[in-house]
């Protein structure tokens, strides 16, 4: 499971964190939200840093929210919150707060090395993202490549999988997407 293995290895993966039903909602909201132009290029950081020229990521996203009343999200967001419950129980983080967006990768986009957590504010504890791509081959790139002491580990984006570590340390990076590449990423937080 998720956070067992994130204990053993600092980056958890989850090879069935979503079920195949959750997964396929999930991409057809994506689609919808394609198909009305509301995704938006993402940022990077907060509204102090930008990254106006898209040099350090190009993917674009759209924020989950409960208002919006699907029946998918709300269930991909209580599955969260079941998760931050155990977490904070068996690990006494002391998370409170979370956030989480789609994200679309076109071909040819990426986002370079970072880590989550921005310089000015420490809110975002830890990072977890869920992928919603079918049969993704390695020539497809867009791969999850952590960091630990520059030794890497890459992870394929593929659908029901699942990937948690810590926004604060561990550094990863998104090599070229060469097929479009869906996934929910967010965080889980203290504010
Ligand atoms: C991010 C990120 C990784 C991924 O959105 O901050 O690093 O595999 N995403 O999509
Ligand atoms: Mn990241």
């Amino acid at each position: 499971m998720l956070i067992d293995s994130f204990l053993a290895n600092k980056v958890g993966t989850d090879e069935q964190f979503l079920s195949a039903a959750l997964v396929k909602g999930l991409r057809e909201n994506i689609q919808v939200l394609q198909e009305k132009n509301f995704l938006v290029k993402a940022g990077i950081g907060n509204q102090l840093v930008k990254d106006k020229q898209q040099q350090m990521r190009s993917d674009t996203i759209y924020w989950l929210d409960k208002k919006h009343q699907n029946i998918f999200e709300e269930e991909f967001l209580h599955q969260i919150e079941d998760l931050i419950e155990y977490l904070n129980k068996t690990c006494y983080t002391g998370i409170n707060s979370y956030e989480f967006h789609y994200a679309v990768y076109a071909p040819g986009t990426f986002y370079k090395r970072h880590k989550d957590q921005f310089q000015n504010n420490r809110e975002r504890k830890f990072s977890l993202i869920s992928y919603l791509n079918k049969d993704w081959l390695e020539s497809d790139g867009g791969k999850l490549i952590t960091y630990q002491q520059d030794e890497g580990q890459s992870i394929l984006p593929e659908s029901g999988s699942a990937v948690f570590f810590k926004s604060e340390e561990t550094e990863h990076e998104v090599t070229i997407a060469n097929r479009s590449r869906l996934s929910i990423t967010g965080w889980l937080k203290q504010v």
